[in-house]
């Protein structure tokens, strides 16, 4: 069975203290509530993943992430945090392209190719973000967008390591907007990136493999798009600042 995944990304959000206490809340809630299958992912800022890590870590269904890393091992890069540094203390994914990444700081797919070989040279978990702008779906160029954001981010990769590779599908109208997908919209896209996976390397491979929704998930929507068969969770923004909200679209997923 394929692993589910819960993630929330906080963005650019919480000082140290909002970020504790947030953790703290839903540690506690998930222990109380939850009895279902999905990992649920934190990925905070930078500045407050150690700390977070540590409160995880010896939870079995929760773990941390990143939000970025970068592309090198290690230098003079000033400002830049290596996926060596967040494997030593102890995280386990890395966001990589998110669409703010890409329409804000310019990364592309090449560059992107190069973070998920860093992130999986270090045994993390990248997982990889693609999504269609809305000029993009309303001019139908959204399944030629998605093929090629797929293909060179993460087809220059072996059978073994694209196993590793989680992919988060983030329509980039449905972002921050309230407005999400309808769930024949997401089903029809994860279906067509899973065919994508079997045509390049086969259809065990697609099979496994993890694809997350993001895009306004909400508590009101979870359960609905989680009852599609080729979503296996979601990748969550603003619903993920607050204890309730997050852990209620967790709770969606059986
Ligand atoms: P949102 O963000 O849930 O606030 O739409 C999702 C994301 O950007 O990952």
């Amino acid at each position: 069975m394929r692993k589910k995944i819960i993630a929330g990304n906080w963005k650019m959000n919480k000082s140290f203290e909002e970020g504790m206490a947030l953790v703290t809340e839903i540690i506690g809630m998930v222990k109380d509530e939850y009895q279902g299958s999905a990992e649920v992912v934190i990925i905070p800022p930078f500045i407050h993943l150690n700390a977070i890590n540590r409160m995880v870590a010896e939870i079995n269904n929760i773990s941390s992430g990143a939000q970025n890393c970068s592309n090198h091992e290690s230098g003079a890069y000033t400002g830049e945090i290596s996926a060596g540094m967040i494997k030593s203390i102890g995280a386990e994914y890395v966001i990589v392209g998110h669409s703010e990444r890409r329409q804000y700081f310019g990364e592309h797919n090449d560059w992107l190719a190069k973070k998920i070989d860093a992130v999986i040279k270090n045994n993390l978990t990248p997982i990889y973000c693609v999504g269609e702008t809305l000029d993009e779906r309303e001019n139908n160029k959204h399944f030629e967008i998605l093929k090629q954001q797929i293909s060179e981010g993460i087809f220059h990769l072996g059978a073994d390591e694209i196993k590793k590779v989680v992919i988060a599908y983030e329509p980039v109208w449905a972002i921050g907007t309230g407005k999400t997908a309808t769930t024949a919209q997401a089903q029809e896209v994860h279906a067509y990136i899973r065919t994508l996976i079997a045509t390049h390397y086969n259809t065990d491979i697609a099979a496994a493999i993890t694809i997350q929704y993001g895009g306004s998930v909400k508590p009101e929507n979870a359960a609905e798009l989680f009852a599609s068969p080729d979503i296996d969770g979601a990748l969550v923004g603003g619903a993920a600042l607050q204890s309730r909200s997050f852990v209620d679209i967790i709770k969606a997923m059986k």
